[in-house]
């Protein structure tokens, strides 16, 4: 039974397609599986009582997959999102997303709108689906979006003591994708890679990273478990030393 438990766990849940491939299916069986077992782990997440998961559904390097694919995605999403709405309101899970979401389909759009609308008073945890989502995409976005607004020059600079007034990084950070949430503290990347992928690379600077060979469909709730565990044993140091902790 793990002790210290993550407060945001964030995942790439990669290994739909070749684990589909292993058994003889299609790639859309795969990621249908995929949903599933993401279910399974929303679920596990909860029953931690863990207040944020992360998962990356849709990445922005995925728009370059067969249109098929593409396609199947997204059907797979809308069906999850309308089919899980009221399970969700029922279990306090507030239902957000990352990404540039402007490039969905509009009718993905007003699912995604809706389904934010109908749980948005959740306070058992928290759901961030990454969707259209890049990190340097929404660093290059959240740029933009502060020099339309400028206020980064009055804060401190990039190195700005932590006592007086908020320091460029937090003052940043307003301006991400994740503003309202805090930093994931435990990544977990399924599917054998040793990758980010684009994947929360400002926010992940002090997470632990747990690369696992399962696939993401054969990630079960005790796999999640054995993140959990190692998660727990490991020393969080944030640059100081084990003596000063
Ligand atoms: C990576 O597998 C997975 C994806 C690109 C999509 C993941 C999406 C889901 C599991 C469904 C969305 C989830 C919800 C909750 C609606 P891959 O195709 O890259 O696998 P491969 O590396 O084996 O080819």
């Amino acid at each position: 039974m793990p002790l210290n438990l993550p407060t945001h766990i964030a995942i790439i849940m990669d290994g739909n397609g070749r684990w589909a491939k292993a058994q003889g299916l299609p790639r859309h069986e795969g990621h249908a599986r995929g949903v599933e077992a993401a279910e399974e782990i929303i679920t596990a997440v909860r029953e931690w009582k863990i207040p944020y998961l992360t998962l990356y559904a849709f990445s922005d390097e995925n728009w370059r997959r067969p249109r098929p694919e593409i396609e199947a995605l997204m059907s797979l999403l809308k069906a999850y999102l309308l089919s899980k709405q009221q399970k969700m309101l029922k279990n306090g899970i507030r239902f957000e997303t990352i990404g540039d979401i402007a490039k969905l389909p509009q009718d993905i759009r007003d699912t995604i709108a809706e389904t934010k609308e109908i749980t948005k008073g959740g306070k058992a945890m928290t759901l961030v689906l990454a969707l259209s989502y890049g990190a340097r995409d929404e660093i290059v976005r959240a740029v933009r979006k502060m020099m339309d607004q400028g206020p980064l020059r009055q804060a401190q600079g990039a190195a700005g003591t932590r006592d007086q007034g908020p320091t460029a990084e937090e003052e940043f950070k307003k301006y991400l994708d994740t503003a309202e949430f805090p930093d994931p503290d435990l990544l977990i990347r399924t599917g054998g890679e040793f990758r980010l992928s684009n994947y929360l690379l400002w926010q992940a600077a002090y997470a632990e990273l747990y690369f696992t060979p399962v696939m993401w469909p054969e990630f079960t709730p005790d796999e999640l478990e054995k993140a959990l565990e190692e998660f727990s044993r490991r020393e969080r140091r944030f640059g100081k030393t084990s003596e000063q902790l």
